[in-house]
């Protein structure tokens, strides 16, 4: 079945440059089976390890993981402790891995929020994959769109304040420029499993054009067959970015 699926994404035309994903559904997929809710995030790794194989296999340029949003601080001290122990855990166990398969480690987020351990294994692991070429995997950590914009009016303004900048040219550009994703294209195509039909704080200015795809799978379910599904969908789709149908087939 994903053999055929491959084919057809090859032969409808052009990959999503850039797949943006909100990882839902842990905590219920574990409730679902009377697990405790660490299980489901447990399980989540082996689905991020199959999403990251297939999208690096089939020539995606950069995967964005929503893995922690600035909100996850919320929950309770127990869950964010398993979940920050997994991110050092599974990043130490995998990086060799990701090396060998030619994956740049990133993050964008407030980094320094996490526990020291978390950070060092990230600037470790990053470092290590730093030259690759394939894979930009792409790890939202501590992550609010909100919070990643004010900081981008807090540089502008800076710059403005310093007579670097006129207020009246800042540009759309300047803004995407002061964003943790400035090296990095807007997504083409952000999924959402476990059936909430949000953004979630999640690149909220990066995801102006982008196509949405939203699955009830939760997460530890989603594997090569969903994701392969979903960039076939994308590919359906006629991007518009404004214009008339008619324009964009000209
Ligand atoms: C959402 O499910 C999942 C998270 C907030 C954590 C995701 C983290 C991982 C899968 C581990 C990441 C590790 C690497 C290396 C990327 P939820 O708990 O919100 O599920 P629910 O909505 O059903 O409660």
């Amino acid at each position: 079945m994903p053999k055929s699926l491959r084919k057809q994404i090859l032969k409808q035309g052009d990959l999503p440059t850039h797949v943006a994903i909100i990882m839902d559904g842990n905590g219920r997929w574990a409730k679902s089976r009377n697990l405790p809710r660490v299980s489901g995030h447990k399980e989540g790794i082996n689905s991020v390890r199959e999403i990251v194989r297939v999208c690096g296999e089939i020539g995606v340029s950069y995967l964005t993981l929503y893995t922690f949003s600035s909100e996850n601080w919320s929950r309770p001290k127990k869950e964010i402790s398993a979940i920050m122990k997994l991110l050092v855990g599974t990043i130490r166990k995998e990086i060799n891995n990701l090396h060998k398969n030619n994956v740049r480690l990133s993050t964008i987020g407030n980094l320094e929020a996490l526990p020291v351990e978390s950070q060092n294994g990230m600037k470790e692991g990053m470092e290590k994959t730093k030259n690759n070429t394939g894979l930009n995997l792409i790890l939202a950590l501590s992550y609010g769109s909100r919070q990643e914009l004010l900081m981008a009016v807090q540089r502008i303004a800076d710059k403005v304040q310093l007579g670097q900048l006129n207020s009246e040219q800042i540009s759309e550009e300047d803004i995407s420029r002061a964003l943790y994703t400035s090296n990095v294209p807007d997504p083409d195509l952000l999924i959402r499993t476990g059936g909430e039909h949000r953004i979630s704080n999640f690149l909220l200015w990066q995801s102006a054009y982008t196509e949405l795809f939203l699955t009830d799978i939760y997460w530890p379910d989603f594997r090569e067959e969903s994701i392969l599904k979903a960039i076939i969908e994308y590919q359906a789709r006629q991007r518009r970015f404004g214009m008339t149908g008619e324009q964009v087939s000209a």
